[in-house]
C-alpha cells in the first residue's frame, strides 16, 4: 500500500492551491457552478467518468480499481455561506458577503487530492470509489437532492465515509468514534395569537408577549426536567418576533428555534413535552398556539465496524496525532440521509491553530483553518478506502 501520508505531503502545493482558489470564490449552496466546473475538469484529467448536475450542481465521478469489488462512496461538501468575511488573508473572499466559514473548501480540496492518492493506487484496488461532491449541506438538502438524483445507485454503494475539518480542536487531534456523533435537528415556529390593544390598558387585551415571555422559560424545562440527564438533547429558541410600537400590544407573537437530539425515543420525548408547554402555557394565558415543527436531519451514526476499521488506519498513519474516540456534536449533517441506509463513518480532523490566529468557530466572519491539517485530512481518507478495498 503506498505511504499515504508522506504521498499526499507531496500533493501539499496541489491542494493548497485549490483550498485557497475555493476560499477566494465561495458560492452558496445549489449555486456552485464555477466550484463544481473546476471539480469536474480535475477528475476528467484523471481519467475518470464525471458525472455533473446530480443534486442539481453536485459532481459524481466513479473510479474503479483493477479488479472487480465492493464500492466506497467518499463525500466532501462544497457550499459557502451568507457571511461576509473579515480576513486579511490574501485568499479572503472576492464576494461580498458570502465566505467559506465551515472549512468545505478545504474539504473540496481534500476529495480532489483523495482522488489523485487513490488514481495512483487503483492497480491494487479491488472494487470502486464513488467520489461524491455535495451541493447545499447548510441546510439546503444538497444530499437528499443527490439521493433523488441517484447518487446510492449504479453501483449501490457498500460503505462510506466522510471527514469534517474541524476548528473546534487543534491540528493534530482526530475523532473517529462509534455509534451517535452528530444530532438530528429540527426547526419548530410557534405562532401565537393573542388580543392587541393599547399598552396601557393591558388588562383588555390577551397579551402574546407575555405569553411569548413565559414559554420561553417554561421550555427551558423540557431538557432540564424532562429528559433523563444522561441523554443529551437541546431546545434553543433563536428567533422572536412580536410588535412594533411602544404603546401598543400585538396581536401576535412568533418564536423559532431548534431540537436536538441523539436518539428517537428521546427526540419523541423532547417534541412531545415540547409541545405539551407551548400549548399549555398558552391556554394558561389566554392565547393560542400553533406549532410548526420541521425535521431537517436524522443523526448521523457511525457503524461500528466501519470506525474501528478507521480508527486502525489512524493509529498507523498519524501515530503522533491525539485519537479521540468519544467525540460528539449537537451539530447536524445531512451525510446522515447517506449514512442511514449505507454503513458508514464520519471522523473529524482538527484544524485550529491558536498560534496563527486560527480558531474562529465554524460559521465566524474570522473563520479560518491551519492548512497543515489538509494533508492529514486526505491521508486518512484515503488510506481508510486502500483499506476497505485492498
Ligand atoms: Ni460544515
Amino acid at each position: 500500500m503506498l505511504d499515504f501520508l508522506s504521498e499526499s505531503r507531496k500533493l501539499f502545493e496541489y491542494t493548497r492551491a485549490l483550498r485557497r482558489d475555493f476560499h477566494r470564490h465561495p458560492e452558496l449552496g445549489f449555486h456552485e457552478v464555477r466550484t463544481s466546473g473546476i471539480i469536474a475538469q480535475e477528475l476528467n484529467q484523471l481519467g475518470l467518468e464525471v458525472k455533473t448536475g446530480i443534486g442539481r450542481t453536485g459532481v459524481v465521478a466513479l473510479l474503479e480499481g483493477d479488479q472487480p469489488g465492493p464500492a466506497v462512496l467518499i463525500r466532501f461538501d462544497m457550499d459557502a455561506l451568507p457571511i461576509q468575511e473579515e480576513s486579511e488573508a490574501e485568499y479572503a473572499s472576492d464576494v461580498p458577503g458570502v465566505m467559506h466559514a465551515c472549512g468545505h473548501d478545504g474539504h473540496i480540496a481534500v476529495g480532489l487530492t483523495v482522488a489523485r492518492l487513490l488514481h495512483q493506487q487503483r492497480s491494487d484496488l479491488k472494487g470502486s470509489v464513488k467520489l461524491v461532491f455535495q451541493p447545499a449541506e447548510e441546510g439546503l438538502g444538497g444530499a437528499e437532492a443527490m439521493i433523488k438524483d441517484g447518487v446510492l445507485t449504479n453501483p449501490q454503494p457498500d460503505a462510506s465515509l466522510a471527514v469534517h475539518l474541524w476548528n473546534e480542536k487543534p491540528v493534530g487531534w482526530i475523532s473517529v468514534t462509534p455509534g451517535p456523533i452528530m444530532a438530528a435537528a429540527e426547526i419548530f415556529q410557534i405562532s401565537l395569537r393573542g388580543k392587541g390593544g393599547h399598552g396601557a390598558q393591558p388588562h383588555l387585551t390577551q397579551d402574546p408577549v407575555t405569553t411569548a415571555a413565559q414559554i420561553i422559560s417554561a421550555l427551558q424545562t423540557v431538557v432540564s426536567r424532562n429528559t433523563s440527564p444522561l441523554e443529551a438533547s437541546v431546545v434553543s429558541v433563536t428567533s422572536v418576533k412580536a410588535g412594533e410600537a411602544f404603546n401598543v400590544i400585538p396581536n401576535t407573537a412568533d418564536l423559532k428555534g431548534t431540537i436536538r437530539t441523539f436518539k428517537p425515543e428521546v427526540r419523541q420525548q423532547v417534541i412531545e413535552s415540547f409541545t405539551r408547554i407551548v400549548k399549555g402555557v398558552s391556554n394558561a394565558m389566554g392565547c393560542q398556539a400553533e406549532i410548526e415543527i420541521q425535521s431537517i436531519t436524522p443523526a448521523v451514526i457511525n457503524d461500528p465496524q466501519m470506525a474501528a476499521t478507521v480508527l486502525k488506519v489512524a493509529r498507523n498513519l498519524l501515530p503522533d496525532h491525539e485519537v479521540d474516540t468519544s467525540y460528539m456534536t449537537m451539530g447536524s449533517e445531512d451525510m446522515a440521509f447517506m449514512m442511514k441506509d449505507i454503513p458508514g463513518c464520519y471522523f473529524f480532523v482538527g484544524s485550529a491553530n491558536p498560534e496563527k490566529g486560527m480558531d474562529a468557530s465554524h460559521h465566524h466572519p474570522r473563520f479560518d483553518i491551519d492548512e497543515a491539517s489538509l494533508p492529514q485530512a486526505a491521508a486518512l481518507m484515503a488510506a481508510s478506502v486502500a483499506k476497505l478495498l485492498i
